[in-house]
């Protein structure tokens, strides 16, 4: 019996033993899985690809991806250098961002928060499927960075402080194009906005303001025909329908549309699909951080909010190109919203209630050089 013992304790410590030698020839690198610190009360639940699950070791790898400017042709720009924290991650107010080589795009560079709730394609047009994939289109683009990627790869192959974080964070010995775009897909999905006023409002820990709360009802109310006896003072009357596009907690439908704007020879998701109803479509953006985004639309055409409204209420019909059958909703609002100049300031105030100032100064966005 004691003889039983005594073997059954030396079985147990080489099984135990061998349980300790075999996780480490298995898993030769070992990742800390991402800890995001938002307030989940608001947004939709995380949504991250299954084959690239965030962890600390990849994130901090796109993070120093998207800030290098060895990433252009001539390492004079970064990703960061049209993405900039401070304005949301947009270009610094620019109209059209430039390339290396001095090219002016014809689109508005967009914001990057809140990138893993966008399910429909990344760019205005579309056109590219999912994160991973849009992260190298910048870097091969003639007027943008200019560069080919076996020279990139060529360059940060070179240097030991990417081999060190590639080994830690994909077990691997050099870069390649994949984990390029998989460690920018986790950093750009990191990235969260969920700390605004409205957001806080919500939670019950900040109040609006009178206005903001009249604004707030404007953006949320529909289009209702002007009427004569329309009280002043509900201004539920005077609904400016912006819900429908701009809705629930992530401030954006996840759909390419028309908001009646013409194109300015720029065809929208039809670029990109070559289909004729998808003309002057294009991807609706989030109104998050919309303080900080200026100027506004795919190209920029406005440099302010109250331009931005202006239009809605009463441009419409200078933008003979639009097909308003691609644009019901718009059909119904040109004909009918007016808001009187204290209602307009009110709609404004509510959309800077979603600026969110820890997104704009979060320390685990900023370069990590
Ligand atoms: C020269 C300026 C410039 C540089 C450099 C640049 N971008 Fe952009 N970015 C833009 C512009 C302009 C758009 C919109 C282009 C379009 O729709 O055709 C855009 C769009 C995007 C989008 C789409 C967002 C959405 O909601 O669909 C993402 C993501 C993005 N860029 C990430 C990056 C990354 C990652 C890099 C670096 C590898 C980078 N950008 C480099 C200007 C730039
Ligand atoms: C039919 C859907 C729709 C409705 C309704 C709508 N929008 Fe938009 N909005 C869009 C689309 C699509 C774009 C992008 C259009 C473009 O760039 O050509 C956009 C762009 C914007 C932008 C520019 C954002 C940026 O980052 O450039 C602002 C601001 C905006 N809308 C505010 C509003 C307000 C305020 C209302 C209510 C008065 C409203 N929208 C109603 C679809 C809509």
């Amino acid at each position: 019996m004691k003889k039983l013992l005594i073997i059954s304790l030396i079985t147990l410590g080489i099984f135990a033993c061998k349980d300790v030698i075999n996780e480490i020839p298995d898993n030769p690198y070992q990742t800390t899985p991402y800890a995001f610190d938002y307030d989940r009360t608001l947004l939709p639940p995380p949504r991250i690809p299954s084959d690239n699950p965030l962890t600390e070791e990849g994130v901090l790898l796109g993070r120093m991806l998207f800030y290098d400017p060895i990433l252009s042709a001539d390492s004079t720009q970064s990703c960061n250098s049209c993405h900039n924290q401070s304005n949301a991650f947009t270009d610094n107010g620019l109209q059209f961002s430039t390339g290396i080589e001095g090219i002016t795009g014809k689109r508005n560079s967009m914001p990057i928060y809140n990138l893993m709730w966008h399910l429909d394609g990344f760019f205005w047009d579309g056109r590219a499927d999912i994160l991973r994939h849009q992260a190298i289109l910048p870097i091969i683009d003639a007027t943008e960075m200019n560069e080919t990627i076996d020279h990139v790869l060529y360059k940060l192959n070179r240097s030991n402080s990417y081999k060190e974080q590639v080994k830690k964070a994909f077990g691997e010995e050099e870069l390649n194009e994949e984990i390029i775009g998989k460690a920018l897909e986790q950093f750009m999905f990191s990235i969260v906005s969920a700390d605004s006023k409205f957001d806080r409002v919500m939670l019950g820990i900040e109040t609006f303001t009178p206005e903001e709360k009249i604004g707030q009802v404007i953006f949320n109310s529909e289009a209702i025909p002007i009427q004569e006896e329309a009280d002043p003072n509900n201004p539920q009357n005077f609904g400016a329908d912006c819900f429908h596009c701009h809705g629930n907690s992530l401030f954006m439908r996840r759909e390419f549309l028309s908001n009646g704007l013409s194109g300015n020879g720029d065809l929208g998701l039809a670029e990109f699909t070559g289909v004729r109803r998808d003309e002057f479509k294009f991807k609706t953006p989030s109104l998050r951080n919309v303080e900080k985004t200026a100027p506004y639309m795919h190209d920029g055409r406005f440099e302010t909010l109250e331009e931005v409204v202006q239009f809605y209420l009463s441009d419409m019909n200078a933008s003979s190109a639009v097909d308003f059958s691609n644009a019901p909703n718009m059909h119904a609002l040109k004909d009918s919203v007016y808001l009187s100049p204290t209602h307009k300031k009110a709609l404004i105030a509510f959309m800077k209630t979603l600026t969110d100032e820890k997104l704009l100064t979060n320390e685990k966005y900023k370069s990590p050089f």
